[in-house]
């Protein structure tokens, strides 16, 4: 196993479960947002309003190929990278893919009070993320597992990753 990609919308829990599930298996965590942010000295929201959410994909994309040469890393990835054949191909070639999920209500309550997601500074979130999750839903299903976040808490959502993983290696 090389790398665990966790994929998902926002609000799914991914960098708290990243984080808490590296820390489990002695290995390294990134978060894909925070590496673009450190390699490129500046916010998400910045990029986006300067550049435009295409320049932010390709800055996406070449964050993920610098984290899929490396092994044994934590994945954290934003809610929209699956949204690209070619990312897909870049996690799966590299490790494995888990995808977080979570109801609209629920990550309506999780996003709201952030401020620091573009996608969701519209004049009805909620909306956004119905239509996003539509939208989006074939491309996380691409994705080798994916688990309900919902109504769980993050120790039982890594011992559900962690059986997966153990699965996948037996392979
Ligand atoms: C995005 C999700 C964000 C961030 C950017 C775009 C998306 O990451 O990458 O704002 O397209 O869903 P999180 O899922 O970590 O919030």
């Amino acid at each position: 196993m090389k790398n665990i990609y966790l994929v998902g919308f926002m609000g799914t829990g991914k960098s708290a479960v990243g984080s808490a599930l590296a820390k489990k298996k002695k290995w390294r965590f990134v978060d894909l947002d925070e590496l673009i942010e450190l390699r490129e000295k500046r916010a998400i929201a910045d990029i986006f309003a300067k550049e435009g959410e295409a320049h932010f994909r390709r800055l996406e994309k070449k964050a993920l190929k610098e984290v899929a040469k490396e092994k044994k890393f934590v994945v954290a990835c934003g809610g929209g990278i699956v949204i690209d054949e070619e990312n897909i191909k870049i996690m799966k070639d590299s490790g494995i893919i888990i995808c977080l999920k979570a109801s609209p209500e629920e990550i309506f309550k999780r996003v709201s009070g952030t401020t620091h997601r573009p996608l969701l500074k519209v004049q009805n979130p909620k909306e956004r993320i119905e239509l996003l999750l539509k939208l989006r839903s074939p491309y996380y299903a691409k994705a080798h597992k994916c688990i309900d976040t919902s109504k769980l808490p993050v120790k039982e959502v890594i011992a559900k990753i962690l059986k997966v993983v153990a699965g996948k290696n037996k392979k």
